[in-house]
């Protein structure tokens, strides 16, 4: 595995690939990687000749008074994780690298991005959309991997490389839970063992919900008030969202239609954590 921190390296090493007709596959993260991660560059190691993976703790999606500068770092368990996963290149870039002093160019997917993580986190999504424009133009991948951990975001790159023509196919994959259910996630780091005790509540709160909707009910207002309970009985109390979208259009739904994204925001302590489950609407 070769790891490097120069886009010029990764060109010519993807040029290289490109010139004896490999395909080739991008799993783009910010590091700490837990089984989430690596469920990842394992869909990727199966589906192409190249596997590449960026590591980036991306500053433009952090806000001044969001925890950039606490988020988990530990590059030398990600590397060994990386390779024991089979990737063949890892890309480390520094931020000078990627936004020199003189950056100005951003990009944006408008109304997706308002709602849901949006809301909570204005300029979130304009500093995702514009890294992995950027990652997807240095690799040049013809498949890059999003877990649908992140459910929102994987809808607005998926609409950013249909709207932006960009060739290359996004690649869904499922959320990866530990034994209790909980969704893995890097800021997992934050939680101390009770806390991680009370965040069992979040997928408990949403199979309620699940199960709801499966035996019929249709009234999406009652299905939150059920999962707000579960929650609260957790002593999850703080509470940014619980939301019914359409997926993968993100329209607000009321009552079931098409396929169903079930998505909320906690915090735990001073740590926020995302989870959500997509479901077919039940055939009335
Ligand atoms: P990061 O949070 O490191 O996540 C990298 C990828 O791993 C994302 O696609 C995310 O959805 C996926 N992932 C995280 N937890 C997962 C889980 N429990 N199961 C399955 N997949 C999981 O998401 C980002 O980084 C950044 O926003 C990035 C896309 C790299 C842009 O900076």
């Amino acid at each position: 595995m070769i790891k490097t921190s120069s886009i010029k390296k990764v060109r010519d090493l993807i040029s290289e690939q490109k010139k004896n007709t490999k395909s080739v596959g991008l799993v783009p993260t910010m590091g700490a990687f837990h089984e989430g991660h690596e469920s990842l560059i394992k869909k990727a190691r199966k589906e192409n000749d190249y596997v590449v993976v960026s590591i980036f703790v991306n500053p433009a999606q952090f806000a001044p008074n969001e925890d950039y500068n606490l988020y988990p770092r530990d590059i030398k368990s990600d590397l060994l994780k990386a390779e024991n996963n089979g990737a063949d290149l890892v890309f480390m870039p520094n931020d000078k690298v990627i936004y020199p002093e003189d950056y100005s160019t951003y990009v944006t997917v408008e109304e997706l991005t308002d709602k849901l993580e949006g809301k909570s986190r204005p300029s979130h999504f304009r500093g995702v959309t514009t890294i992995v424009t950027k990652l997807l133009n240095i690799v040049t991948p013809d498949n890059a991997y999003f877990g649908q951990k992140d459910a929102q975001q994987l809808a607005v790159v998926k609409r950013m490389v249909k709207d932006l023509n960009m060739p290359v196919k996004i690649v869904g994959c499922p959320i990866i839970r530990n034994q209790s259910g909980i969704a893995l996630s890097s800021r997992h780091h934050y939680l101390n063992r009770t806390q991680m005790k009370t965040a069992v509540g979040i997928y408990e709160s949403l199979k309620e919900g699940v199960k709801m909707i499966k035996s019929g009910t249709s009234d999406f207002g009652a299905v939150k008030e059920r999962i707000l309970d579960v929650l609260q009985n957790f002593g999850i109390k703080r509470i940014d969202y619980v939301e019914f979208n359409k997926w993968e259009s993100l329209e607000p739904l009321r009552k079931p239609e098409g396929k169903v994204l079930i998505s909320l925001a906690v915090r735990i302590g001073n740590t926020r954590l995302l989870d959500n489950v997509i479901l077919d609407s039940p055939r009335l």
